[in-house]
């Protein structure tokens, strides 16, 4: 290679990487992209190529790497410099008037002081500690209990709105903020896990949290996290040119990490009243969950002089926005069977209005839920609306007529199929046991055929109504032998939409093993588990012949997921349909990688190493 190729190489790699970063901030920060996602996909794929003809030019603050090496067991921890504190909550008006008046005090200034605050959104999610050393992200830490949290570096490198390299040089640094799931991608996430049979989390901070901890970086990376920074941790010495919080807030900025654009600088607790009110109602507008205000004093020589005590901060406080709640008649309890024949119950609500929505239904969990908050059919009870996609049955309002009313029992039978339900004595969930029960079929035919399983457009849920209640179809594989005339018999289908169907079905067979995984609904495996599954193996029958103890060792498996593959494979009817589904012609093998073509000679061994490295940090 002539020098002035690698000159040239270096210029176009660097002009490439900075174009992409302006991108991706402008596309993950601001919302406002400028470039199709192809045409990014193609500045990546041009600045991919130029690395692997020119390795010499790899950094590791190239956006290319992102998605890097994976820690080979859990994570390290590490302790923070300065601890993260906890903030104090305030849930009113008063309470914030409270707060003023305490910050006047500890200053010695009159309670009518007019000090300047700045309102930030409290985005529902957790914190984390960036550092940036020469300018360059070398490490990622969560809150923990404050003192120590978890080193999550490679998992914060994936998400896309940190900055890899800050865009201005900076002194070292710790940035502060918060990582969190958009309410799409929550909602993304829950869907995925009720399709898996798991408890759904209860808010975007337990899911970002179970995100940010997952073990393989290639997996946090597909769930679409995001940060936002509200921090600079002083270190000494610095800070000499950023008198306030406003400030810190725009060197944050320029620095291109970043910053909530919706925060306000409030003059006056009134101001501070004011703002909170009006994110109370206009929270609904955001694309994220935010759970109150936070409000900090602007002024950073004042912070100082107040101080912390051990929990924490005096200069700032939460404002926390009430919990919407309703009231409205339970019309009635029913329920609902699932793909694996989990009978759920759910309320069936007299309409109510509910934080910007009508709500008509309402989850009840499961009978035990129901009998111990003594809830009734015909009782007023009182919903709310949380981070969940449902709103959930809080209670009954207790009236005179509630005694009266019978207690509500689980059906004992299916109401789809009329089988007997079962319930082993030592669990809380009711079962239809029944494989051909069309309430099952139904809902597992609808999974399979969604967007990220087989990805079948077209079988939605009148067509699967149909081809169950005629009977065409009663497992997955009977997909593949569906006849275009039959289809085409169908209400609201014709021939033109019944051979579109049929090629979608058909283009469907080439969708990979760990599509087919995450579509046959083994329990507890979602699209993370069945991608990790899929890459770990590489076919179904590699799959079949794992051990327990095989499945266990892969990242983000674990042994619940383990035993639940290792149950769903031991069964014979299950054998039989992926026997069906392979003879149907469904490729049930994963992308070979590179990794996996070589001969796995470190494959199920653990390797420790003691001392230090010349060239390595433990963390790398
Ligand atoms: S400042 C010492 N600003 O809320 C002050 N926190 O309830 C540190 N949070 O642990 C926090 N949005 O995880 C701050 N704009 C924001 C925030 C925010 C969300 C979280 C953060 C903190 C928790 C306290």
């Amino acid at each position: 290679m002539t020098t002035s190729s690698a000159a040239t190489a270096k210029k176009r790699a660097d002009a490439l990487r900075s174009d992409i970063r302006r991108h991706e901030e402008l596309y993950y920060v601001y919302d406002t992209p400028e470039i199709s996602d192809a045409e990014f996909d193609a500045l990546m794929r041009e600045l991919s190529a130029l690395e692997a003809a020119h390795p010499e030019l790899v950094t590791p603050e190239s956006p290319t790497q992102r998605v890097g090496g994976r820690p080979a067991d859990g994570f390290d921890t590490a302790e923070h410099v300065v601890p993260m504190l906890s903030l104090e909550n305030a849930y009113s008006a008063d309470e914030l008037r409270e707060f003023h008046a305490r910050t006047c005090r500890a200053l010695d200034l009159p309670e009518d002081a007019a000090l300047t605050y700045i309102c930030e959104l409290k985005i529902d999610g957790l914190s984390i500690a960036l550092t940036y050393e020469r300018g360059v992200l070398v490490r990622g830490v969560t809150r923990g209990d404050g003192e120590r949290g978890e080193v999550v570096t490679s998992n914060a490198r994936v998400i896309r709105s940190i900055p890899l390299r800050l865009k201005k040089p900076a002194p070292p640094v710790e940035i502060r903020g918060e990582v969190f799931l958009p309410r799409r991608e929550f909602e993304r996430m829950n869907e995925e896990r009720e399709a898996a049979e798991e408890a759904p989390f209860a808010n975007p901070r337990n899911a970002a949290a179970g995100a940010i901890r997952m073990l393989d970086a290639r997996l946090v990376d597909k769930r679409g996290l995001r940060a936002y920074t509200y921090q600079i941790v002083p270190r000494e010495g610095d800070h000499a040119d950023r008198e306030s919080h406003a400030d810190a807030l725009k060197t944050l900025t320029e620095w291109g990490c970043p910053v909530e654009p919706h925060w306000a600088e409030c003059a006056g607790i009134e101001a501070v009243i004011a703002y909170c009110d009006r994110w109370h109602t206009e929270r609904k507008t955001l694309a994220f969950d935010i759970d109150g205000v936070v409000v900090k004093l602007n002024d950073l020589a004042l912070r100082e002089k107040l101080g912390a005590t051990a929990k924490f901060p005096r200069w700032a406080t939460a404002y926390k926005f009430p919990t919407e709640q309703a009231r409205t008649r339970l019309v009635k309890i029913d329920v609902n069977v699932g793909r694996t024949g989990r009978v759920t119950p759910f309320a069936v609500l007299e309409p109510v209005w509910l934080s910007g929505t009508t709500v008509g239904m309402a989850t009840l969990h499961n009978e035990q839920e129901i009998a111990r908050r003594d809830i009734r059919e015909g009782d007023t009870v009182i919903i709310e609306k949380g981070g969940e996609i449902i709103p959930k049955v809080i209670g009954p309002v207790l009236d005179e007529e509630h005694a009266a009313r019978p207690k509500w029992q689980m059906p004992r039978q299916c109401p789809f199929c009329q089988s007997v339900l079962a319930k082993p004595d030592e669990e809380v969930i009711w079962r239809c046991e029944n494989v051909s029960c069309p309430a099952r079929i139904r809902r597992g035919l609808l999974h399979f055929a969604s967007r990220r399983a087989l990805d079948i457009e077209g079988l939605g849920e009148a067509v699967v109504d149909q081809l169950v209640t005629k009977g065409l179809v009663r497992d997955y594989a009977d997909l593949y032998h569906l006849e275009a005339d039959a289809v085409a018999e169908l209400d609201r289908m014709g021939k033109k939409s019944a051979a579109n169907l049929i090629e979608r079905i058909e283009k469907s067979k080439s969708a990979g093993l760990a599509r087919v995984l995450y579509g046959i609904g083994i329990r507890h495996v979602g699209e993370g588990g069945a991608s990790a599954l899929a890459r770990a193996f590489g076919s179904m029958d590699a799959l079949k012949a794992a051990s327990q103890d095989q499945l266990e060792v892969v990242p983000d498996v674990g042994p619940v997921v383990a035993a639940s593959v290792r149950e769903f494979l031991d069964q014979p009817r299950n054998v039989e349909l992926l026997n069906k589904l392979a003879a149907a012609g469904v490729n049930l093998t994963a992308p070979m990688t590179a990794l996996a073509i070589e001969p796995q000679t470190l494959a199920g061994k653990t390797i420790v190493l003691t001392g230090t490295l010349p060239t390595m940090t433990r963390e790398a």
